[in-house]
């Protein structure tokens, strides 16, 4: 999905009782840890952190937040990471997004996203993208909000979309089955 625009990302309000808090060396265990928790489509390996991050892992402190509750506990993360697109530009790429499944469903990833997207189009103003699934359509609701839209250069890429999104009006976002990955 892509959002071309230099427009300001929706702004949610964080609840009180949540905080945040940017990366500081030590923190790959927490984002570990809410990936493993959450994630239950990609095997989260231990050296998964390396591979999306690694080779500008330098950047880490200004692009990847975490969402603490209460007792400061890591309870979600997103990063505002950066990726070569296929016509050699680099965007803006909204990375690993992801709420414990405790905390699912009580409006966090939206002030989460509101300050990971706007930290994105500080460092990247007019293009971002990112990838996910069509067995993620929590997410892609969630992205939806944020003005991301479905990129769609090939016929079989539309009708992929097109099939993601009539199911997610359909289910209300329970999705199954396999469609692949957008
Ligand atoms: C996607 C994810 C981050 C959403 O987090 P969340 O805190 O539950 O999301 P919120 O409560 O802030 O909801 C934000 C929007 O997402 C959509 N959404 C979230 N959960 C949903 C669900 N179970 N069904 C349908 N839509 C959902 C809705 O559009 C919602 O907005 P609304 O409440 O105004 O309708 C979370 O489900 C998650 O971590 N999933 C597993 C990891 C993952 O798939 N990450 C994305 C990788 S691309």
């Amino acid at each position: 999905m892509v959002r071309v625009s230099r427009e300001p990302f929706p702004i949610f309000a964080l609840p009180s009782e949540f905080s945040f808090a940017w990366y500081r060396p030590g923190c790959e265990a927490w984002w570990h840890d809410i990936q493993h928790r959450a994630d239950k489509l990609t095997p989260i390996t231990s050296e998964l952190f390396h591979q999306s991050f690694g080779e500008a892992s330098a950047e880490l402190p200004r692009r990847q937040c975490f969402l603490l509750d209460v007792n400061g506990q890591p309870i979600g993360t997103a990063t505002a990471w950066l990726g070569l697109r296929q016509n050699g530009e680099v965007w803006g790429r909204l990375h690993w997004v992801a709420i414990v499944p405790e905390f699912q469903r009580r409006g966090l990833a939206k002030p989460l996203l509101s300050v990971v997207c706007e930290r994105m189009r500080a460092l990247h103003p007019e293009r971002s993208f990112l990838r996910t699934a069509a067995e993620r359509p929590a997410a892609i609701r969630l992205y939806l909000k944020f003005g991301f839209v479905p990129e769609m250069r090939t016929d079989a890429e539309r009708e992929l979309w097109s099939a993601i999104l009539a199911r997610i009006d359909q289910d209300q976002g329970k999705g199954t089955g396999a469609l692949g990955e957008v």
